[in-house]
């Protein structure tokens, strides 16, 4: 179906099309180049024909070397994340300021990125003196201003989108009675469109909202204004899905459908404020769980030819708006305070490289974890490195719990060593290790470690972790058995209880005193081991048989003091 007139495609947007099918060409003229596991956000997201971006925030971006050099190497499109709403660019009627808004364009101008403003037209953030207008004067400020705003950049290069209304519909779908709705009615939203297109031709133009992710009543009374504004000769272009997001709310439902019904009226989508919180404080099970939402998000846009790209709402948990919104919540972005990439980082990183490089060739098997320093709540891991011959690089490794047929995921490393943090005490835990590449292939699953918590509260007295060190047809050695004092008292011995399972029998034992009944071991210290001060360690080992072609291995360890 051809659009109306009024809503041809911007000649700049055009311009940037051809430019797209160049670039698409050369990839089918040019040899695949093995994708990069190491290159940054914005080369691989170049490379899938998107844009990858950051909401700055003017204080950083003007003071703090860290933060730009991340900003200009990451991303390739970026928003201010306060410099261009009203309050800040005409603070009082018809006195324009536009140094942090001049800043951002001029930032992204020489970091080749592309600039989306924000926003325009929004109940929040808009000075006094226009919420107490009446109608025409109103309605003459609104058109004002977005000549003026959009009117400043409409010949830069960088600038190539706005939001020109934001948050227009309340939380039940319905057109929200901000003073905008209140004093204008509806017509607001086409009259500041039509505005817009005037003020800038070539700009794409956004109506942006946040819970419109997925396919749900507030997004479908989106869709409804968008389908009745396009079919009146609006010029809408573009509609944003904000993206801010919890892990405790689960992942919103059908997002790439969502995007493709808006996309088949013709519009651009895109996801204009990423970020996914989470209740305080941090765990590697949270930070987990945070990356899927980051790469199913990443991997939705990815599918949607219409998704121009994700811009994320900052990039470092050290600036981001989330702490103070919602008290409680937070750790929402992909970089930590200490600009440290968190697993959500390599997330993005490896669904906007997914796919390019044609590597389907997994890492190799990394080796079996071994366990220490085990608490209540954290134990760390470190294992033998993976290798990868696939052309795309190792990426990292996933840490999953045995539990059955799902087995959930504890934490995400880059190295060959993680500290879980958040587990349960008085708990086993049987995990393994599977590395991963940067084309996301994952490789076999390690043997499994199996530890166990200490007593949480009052201060288990020790922890016991048992390592497989190797095993064969019908026999293994456990070593080793580490036993950490986990209290905070010196010990005067330990005693290690486990499980042998049905059929096995111990056939040998070293540096503690193992005794049977039934299946359950009871393992004590030695006269040399036993004497452990707060947070020192020990460990025995011991071998046992097992019928042939048995895979099982003891379970249950727990460690009580003496
Ligand atoms: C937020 C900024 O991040 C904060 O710094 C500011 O104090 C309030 O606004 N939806 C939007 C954004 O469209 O403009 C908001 O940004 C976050 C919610």
């Amino acid at each position: 179906m051809s659009p109306s007139p009024l809503i041809t495609p911007p000649v700049r947007i055009r311009t940037l099309a051809a430019v797209a099918l160049l670039g698409l060409l050369a990839v089918f003229l040019l040899p695949a180049a093995p994708a990069d596991a190491s290159a940054p956000l914005r080369q691989h997201a170049a490379s899938r024909g998107k844009f990858v971006g950051a909401a700055l925030a003017a204080s950083p971006l003007a003071n703090e070397t860290a933060y730009r050099t991340i900003a200009a190497t990451e991303f390739n499109q970026v928003t201010a994340e306060n410099a261009m709403k009203w309050e800040a660019t005409e603070p009082s009627q018809g006195q324009f300021t536009f140094g942090g808004a001049d800043a951002l364009v001029n930032f992204a101008t020489q970091n080749d990125q592309q600039v989306h403003g924000h926003t325009l037209v929004w109940h929040s953030q808009t000075p006094g003196w226009v919420q107490g207008l009446g109608a025409t004067a109103m309605r003459s400020a609104m058109q004002n201003h977005i000549s003026q705003v959009v009117g400043r950049y409409a010949n830069n290069a960088a600038l190539v989108s706005w939001d020109v209304v934001n948050e227009v519909f309340d939380d039940n779908g319905n057109l929200r009675t901000s003073f905008w709705y209140n004093t204008l009615g509806q017509s607001y939203i086409a009259d500041a469109f039509r505005a817009a297109r005037a003020a800038d031709p070539d700009a794409r133009l956004c109506i942006n909202d946040y819970n419109v992710e997925g396919v749900n009543a507030k997004s479908t009374a989106m869709y409804n204004l968008v389908q009745s504004l396009r079919q009146q000769g609006v010029p809408v272009d573009c509609v944003g899905f904000q993206g801010h997001l919890a892990i405790q709310y689960g992942f919103p439902a059908q997002v790439q459908q969502n995007m493709q019904r808006f996309a088949d009226l013709g519009v651009q989508v895109r996801v204009t404020e990423l970020d996914v919180r989470m209740t305080l404080p941090r765990d590697t099970a949270k930070d987990a769980t945070q990356a899927t939402y980051y790469r199913d998000v990443v991997n939705a846009c990815l599918a949607v030819n219409a998704c121009a790209g994700v811009t994320i709402w900052g990039f470092t948990d050290k600036y981001s708006w989330v702490p103070e919104t919602f008290p409680g919540q937070g750790a929402a972005l992909i970089y930590d305070e200490s600009y440290q990439r968190k697993p959500a980082y390599t997330a993005v990183h490896d669904a906007l490289a997914g796919g390019t490089s044609g590597d389907t060739t997994p890492p190799t098997t990394p080796g079996t974890p071994s366990a220490s320093g085990v608490t209540a709540g954290s134990a760390t891991l470190t294992w033998t490195a993976s290798t990868d011959s696939g052309g795309s690089g190792l990426a990292g490794y996933n840490v999953y719990r045995e539990q059955g047929a799902t087995d959930p995921m504890l934490g995400q490393s880059g190295t060959n060593s993680i500290t879980l943090t958040g587990l349960s005490a008085a708990t086993q835990y049987q995990v393994y290790v599977r590395a991963r590449d940067g084309a996301g292939n994952l490789s076999g699953n390690s043997a499994t470690v199996t530890f166990t918590t200490s007593t949480g509260g009052g201060g288990g007295p020790c922890s016991a972790t048992a390592t497989v060190q190797t095993q064969w047809n019908n026999g293994y050695v456990v070593q080793p058995v580490t036993v950490a004092n986990t209290g905070t008292s010196t010990s005067a011995g330990w005693t290690v209880t486990f499980t042998l399972p049905a059929g096995h029998s111990l056939t040998g034992s070293w540096n503690a005193t193992l005794t049977t009944s039934g299946q359950t071991v009871t393992a004590r210290s030695m006269g040399y081991n036993g004497t452990l001060a707060p947070g020192a360690s020990t460990s025995f080992g011991f071998q046992a048989a097992r019928p042939s072609g048995d895979t099982h291995t003891p379970s249950g360890y727990t460690c009580a003091a003496p």
